[in-house]
């Protein structure tokens, strides 16, 4: 045999390499790519250059194998083992991310899959960076058993201790079933999208196994559902590429982590802007609704919102937006839907919230017209008490900067609640249209004055003036004022600048609760 002979049969080292990584580009193989087109989706890896700036992600374990023999599985590597994993940038910063391979055993997760997502979540957690889901995957690798469920376990762990450290962001791009959910459940963000992406603990079947229910999956667990319905998504996306570049706008609003400020952007919108239609915008007559979104838009930089949540509870809007190219979470009650009455659903979602914005050092500014929390007994019964309870925890325990204004009506609990001074808002602003009271004319009357208009000759007519008088000394801003429960009545033309004002002063607040362990929020 002559030396050329042994050149050409041996590889070279790096031709081994080269052959290496072009199997482990091809997944689960072009036929099953295909599949996965025609189901209307993308592939992992199309998904992660949507997702990440251009030639930004670096691949980690793209040779890692499962470590099955049962079931034939021993002969069936694929390099990767279904789940791609790495580093890369979002507008220059640095995140982390695993994108799960449907081509390849149907993404399911085994041991050594687990492994590979656990790696990149402890790097992530070292370096403080956010780490990004995306899910696409058939649950646990049924061949595998007990170490798929093992390696589930460790990357809830880490879930759990990454919460409040680094942004976690789920995009649910396909199945998501069985215990699977729990990660993305414990994550801060979940997007998912129209047609594609479901997420249940059991699917259709067995449903109709053990309760005879028949249920379509989209009804079950699709977008729809889980974004108007459930609450566990918070955006539901029309296809896959607005969803992840929702998820880049989502990242562009928060800290790497809990140590840093969010980012600053620069802003052209002028700090001082005064907007005259404010001045009129809200209706004096306390019957008539209006949309708090157009004050919201008309004040935060150039008009953009990001609405969290925004099919669920619409009777408290959500979101962030940037005042002075600074990151706010805005909370605010919606007169247009329920009278922007708090209930069970609009107080769970607001005090999520207002703590993933304490978590990541993202002030809050509140703007509240609240006639109260929603009586009768379905709410009694859901469990209003301990729920409601969730929202004034949430404002209590926050010590980012709280800057509240109050547009019309706050009444009752719910003016407590809401970022009032005595739950440690730190500036509280009033319209002069505000009304700040107990509770509405109307039945603050019917109590106090029972005695009075039972006795009356004309109780129509003494409960007018009854409520008149009531609305003369409490349906304004000036008692509270007075009491420097509001520390100034603003002209609404100038919200952006008073609200721009105070969280400039605020920049540098520093408040600490006692130490313990951790609280015991009403769950
Ligand atoms: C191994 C799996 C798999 C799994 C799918 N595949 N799920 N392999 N383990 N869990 C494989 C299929 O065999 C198939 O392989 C390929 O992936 C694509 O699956 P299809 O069924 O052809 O795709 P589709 O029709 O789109 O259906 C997708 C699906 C369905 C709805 C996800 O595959 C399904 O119901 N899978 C089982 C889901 C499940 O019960 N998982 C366990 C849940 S319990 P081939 O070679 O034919 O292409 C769980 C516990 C987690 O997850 C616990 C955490 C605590």
């Amino acid at each position: 045999m002559s030396a050329g002979d042994t050149e050409r049969k041996l590889p070279s080292a790096l031709e081994v390499l080269e052959e290496r990584e072009r199997q482990a580009l091809l997944g689960g193989g072009p036929e099953r790519q295909r599949r996965q087109h025609e189901a209307g989706k993308l592939t992992a890896r199309e998904r992660l250059e949507l997702l990440c700036d251009p030639g930004s992600f670096t691949e980690l374990d793209k040779f890692v194998t499962h470590r099955c023999a049962d079931f034939g599985m021993a002969e069936q590597k694929i390099l990767g083992d279904g789940v791609i994993t790495g580093h890369a940038l979002i507008d220059g910063r640095q995140v982390f991310v695993f994108a799960q391979d449907f081509t390849v055993f149907g993404g399911s997760v085994s041991g050594a899959y687990a492994t590979k997502i656990c790696k990149i979540m402890d790097l992530a957690l070292r370096v403080g960076a956010p780490i990004i889901g995306l899910n696409d995957s058939g649950g646990a690798r049924i061949q595998e058993g007990v170490e798929s469920l093992a390696g589930y376990a460790e990357i809830f762990t880490r879930n759990v201790l990454a919460s409040g450290v680094v942004p976690q962001i789920s995009a649910i791009l396909g199945p998501c079933a069985g215990g699977a959910v729990y990660s993305p459940a414990i994550t801060d963000f979940i997007l998912m999208v129209d047609g594609t992406s479901y997420m249940f603990i059991t699917g259709p079947e067995v449903v109709k196994a053990v309760t005879h229910e028949e249920v379509s999956k989209e009804e079950l667990g699709g977008a729809a559902t889980h974004a108007r319905i459930s609450g566990v998504a918070h955006l539901r996306a029309p296809d896959e590429r607005t969803c992840l570049q929702w998820v880049r706008e989502l990242l562009s609003y928060l800290p790497s982590n809990n140590a840093e400020d969010p980012p600053v952007v620069p802003c052209q919108d002028p700090p001082g802007r005064e907007d005259p239609a404010l001045d009129t915008l809200v209706p004096e007559e306390p019957t008539r609704s209006y949309d708090i979104k157009d004050i919201i838009r008309r004040v935060v930089d150039n008009g953009v919102f990001l609405e969290i949540q925004p099919e669920m509870a619409q009777n408290l809007v959500v979101g962030f937006a940037r005042l002075e190219g600074r990151t706010v979470g805005v909370v605010a009650n919606q007169p247009a839907v329920l009278a922007g009455v708090l209930d069970i659903d609009a107080s769970v979602k607001g005090a999520r919230f207002v703590r993933f914005c304490d978590c990541f050092n993202i002030p809050l500014v509140t703007l509240v017209d609240v006639p109260g929390f929603l009586p009768g007994k379905s709410q009694e019964h859901g469990g209003i008490i301990r729920h409601g309870a969730k929202l004034l925890y949430a404002y209590v325990e926050a010590t980012v900067p709280k800057v509240t204004l109050i547009t019309r009506k706050a009444y009752g609990g719910a003016y407590d609640v809401m970022a009032s001074k005595h739950v440690r808002a730190d500036i509280n602003l009033a319209y002069p249209t505000a009304e700040i009271a107990v509770m509405g004319p109307e039945g603050a009357v019917n109590i106090i004055y029972r005695e009075q208009l039972a006795r009356a000759a004309d109780p129509e007519a003494a409960r007018a003036a009854y409520v008149a008088e009531y609305r003369q000394r409490f349906a304004n801003p000036y008692a509270a004022a007075a009491l420097g429960y509001i520390d100034e009545v603003i002209r609404p033309r100038q919200t952006r600048p008073k609200l721009i004002s105070a969280l400039r002063m605020l920049r540098n607040k520093r408040q600490h609760n006692p130490p313990k362990k951790h609280g015991n929020i009403p769950l």
